[in-house]
Formats: C-alpha cells, sequence, structure tokens
C-alpha cells in the first residue's frame, strides 16, 4: 500500500466535504482509522468480507480475535443481531452513543471474520460527532477495533495510529485526542444476567443501575482459540518498554535514584522537582487519569526508556478499567 492520508477534520463539527473523502474510501472497501470517544479504531466497512480481512492484516491481528461493529442508530443494530434482549434495549437506552459496547447473538448479515467465528457479535454506537458522521456518510456498520499493531498501544491521536500504521492503511481521520481514552466497556448480554467482558468508563454500579449484571472477573486466554470475552490476550495494550506497578512507597524509591533509563506514571504529582521529561504525572481523578495514560505511554515509549514504572492507582471500582490494562500491560512480551 502506499502512503497514508491524512484528513484533518473539526472534531466537533467535521467538514462534510473531509467526511465524504474518507466515506469514499471505506464504501470503496478500504481502510481508514477513525476517531471515536475512546480511542482511534481501524475502520472498514463491515459487511464486506474482504475490507475486513484487511483490517486483520494491517494489524497482524489473530483472526481468532473478533472485531467490534459500529453503528449509528439502535436499528441498524437490531438487524445485525439474531434477537435483542431486554437487556440490550435498556443499555442502549441508558448509555448510547457512547462508550459501551454490547455482545449480543449474530444476524447472518455479519461475515464469520467479523465474529471469528463466533455465533455472537460485538455492537457499539459511538457517541463521537466524527464517527457518527463517517458511520452515515459511509452508509453502512463499520468494524473497528482500535487502530494499533496487535499487542501495541491503543492510539489517542492520529500521530499514534501513524507510528504504527503509517502506509498500511488508507487514510487517517485526524479529529484531536480522544475524550475517554480507554477502550469502550465490554458487556455480554448473551445470557441473563448480564456479564462485563471487559472494564471500561462505565463502570458495574453504572451498568447495575439499568441491568442485572455480574461483576468483572479478570481472566486470561492465549491466542489460539476464539476468545469468549475480549481483550485478553495475555499481553494486551502494552507499549514497548516493559512495565512495572508498583505501590507509593517503592514508587518514590526508584523517583529518587534518578536513573535515566527509567520512565515513571505517578498518580498526582507531588514535588515540583521531579517535573522532567521522564516523568508523567496523571490525575488522581480515574477519569483523567484514563483519557492521559495511553499517551503517557507513548511518550515515553518515543523517550527510549528501557524500563516504565508506573504507581498502582487505588484499588476502587472508579479504577477498573484503568487498573485492568495496567496489569495487561505488565505481562511480558512473548517471543
Ligand atoms: O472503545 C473501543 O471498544 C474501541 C473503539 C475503536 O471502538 N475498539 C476496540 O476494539 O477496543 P478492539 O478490537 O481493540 O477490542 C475489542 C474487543 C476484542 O478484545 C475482542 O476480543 C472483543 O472486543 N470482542 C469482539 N467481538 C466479540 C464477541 N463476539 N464476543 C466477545 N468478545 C468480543
Ligand atoms: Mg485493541
Amino acid at each position: 500500500m502506499s502512503d497514508t492520508e491524512v484528513i484533518a477534520v473539526d472534531a466537533d463539527r467535521p467538514d462534510p466535504e473531509a467526511v465524504e473523502r474518507a466515506a469514499g474510501i471505506l464504501r470503496r472497501g478500504g481502510l481508514v482509522a477513525i476517531p471515536t470517544e475512546t480511542v482511534y479504531g481501524l475502520g472498514a466497512d463491515a459487511l464486506d468480507e474482504s475490507a475486513v480481512a484487511k483490517i486483520f492484516e494491517a494489524k497482524d491481528r489473530p483472526p481468532t480475535n473478533p472485531l467490534i461493529v459500529h453503528v449509528e442508530s439502535v436499528d441498524r443494530a437490531r438487524r445485525l443481531a439474531a434477537g435483542w434482549p431486554d437487556a440490550a434495549g435498556r443499555l442502549a437506552d441508558a448509555f448510547w452513543p457512547g462508550p459501551l459496547t454490547l455482545v449480543v447473538r449474530r444476524a447472518a448479515v455479519v461475515p464469520d471474520a467479523v465474529c471469528a467465528g463466533l455465533e455472537t457479535v460485538a455492537i457499539r454506537m459511538p457517541s463521537h460527532p466524527v464517527a457518527r458522521a463517517l458511520i452515515e456518510a459511509a452508509d453502512t456498520p463499520l468494524a473497528a477495533p482500535s487502530a494499533n499493531r496487535h499487542t501495541e498501544l491503543s492510539p489517542t491521536t492520529a500521530d499514534h495510529v501513524l507510528s504504527g500504521l503509517d502506509g498500511r492503511i488508507d487514510a487517517v481521520v485526524d479529529a484531536g485526542p480522544t475524550r475517554v481514552g480507554v477502550e469502550s466497556t465490554l458487556v455480554s448480554v448473551v445470557e441473563d444476567p448480564a456479564e462485563i467482558l471487559r472494564p471500561g468508563m462505565i463502570g458495574f454500579d453504572q451498568l447495575r443501575d439499568v441491568v442485572d449484571v455480574r461483576p468483572f472477573r479478570s481472566r486470561q486466554v492465549d491466542d489460539s482459540t476464539p476468545r469468549p470475552s475480549p481483550g485478553m490476550s495475555k499481553r494486551h495494550y502494552s507499549p514497548s518498554a516493559p512495565l512495572r506497578l508498583v505501590d507509593g512507597e517503592a514508587f518514590e524509591r526508584l523517583l529518587v535514584e534518578e536513573d535515566e533509563r527509567r520512565g515513571f506514571v505517578g498518580v498526582k504529582r507531588r514535588s515540583p522537582a521531579d517535573d522532567e521529561a521522564r516523568v508523567e504525572w496523571l490525575s488522581d481523578d480515574p477519569e483523567r487519569y484514563a483519557r492521559g495514560l495511553y499517551a503517557a505511554l507513548h511518550r515515553l515509549d518515543d523517550a527510549g526508556v528501557v524500563e516504565i514504572v508506573v504507581e498502582r492507582p487505588p484499588d476502587e471500582r472508579r479504577w477498573e478499567a484503568v487498573r485492568d490494562r495496567l496489569r495487561r500491560a505488565t505481562t511480558p512480551r512473548t517471543p
């Protein structure tokens, strides 16, 4: 593939011409990285089997890992599903458009490759104005995994997308940094009660207000079988430098060692003296922390550190999505 085109748009009021340019590529079966409120996704026409195959190729993604299909309406979601359980209706009412993905039984129109052969499909209606405009203009649901190479960090800017996929995809639509910063909450409503397969910024308490739901249980599987639950590669969402999670005291101890090869991610700035390139201070509010996390890890990777020391965030439900991503990122890379 030749150069990847960068199509810049305003995040809130996307220029229709730019949207049409990207939508045209999608309609012709091409690959376009698109901004969503969570992370950038690598979009293709979900109903076009050969377009979907290109996603797996560009990402080096194992074919056993199914994709999320992005839609512009509940009506469209229902047409991709075989049955729409009461829980799906309630969750969609409460949280769509937004950072929630629903796993339901799939209809026959959904290509096998999208679902990795499973009898279910993951569907999400994003809230990002650019994502919505693109889905509407393309006039088809868009399959879109996070727009990173397999096992690498999810992108929250167009630059992050290009760092992994430049030359491997047709275009990236650049609408600036994403707002949520970590991937959507993934909930299966195939059985009752519903089950959280991947925690996200829509948390257990919010979901429980709407449906009967089981809390998230962390599990991991390898890449050889279609996974019943998402994002469970042992290593997923990882920077290339090894990541070490430590408690606050150990964090401070390592910080004062001033070893230049180490990068740091701390919860809330303490000493102004520690304000230097290899220290990333994130908020003690989980939403702000999530928004900044991947960009911080990307910057430390770019700085060429050999290890990233991360201060463990509080063991509280509000931090569940962040703690999940950090846990996955600490798993050593297997050759
Ligand atoms: O926020 C997000 O969800 C972003 C944006 C682009 O929408 N997308 C995203 O996609 O994170 P991806 O492919 O990186 O992660 C989707 C996860 C995968 O781990 C996959 O295993 C899981 O969803 N998944 C997809 N279809 C599934 C299904 N039918 N059953 C269970 N898990 C499924
Ligand atoms: Mg991903």
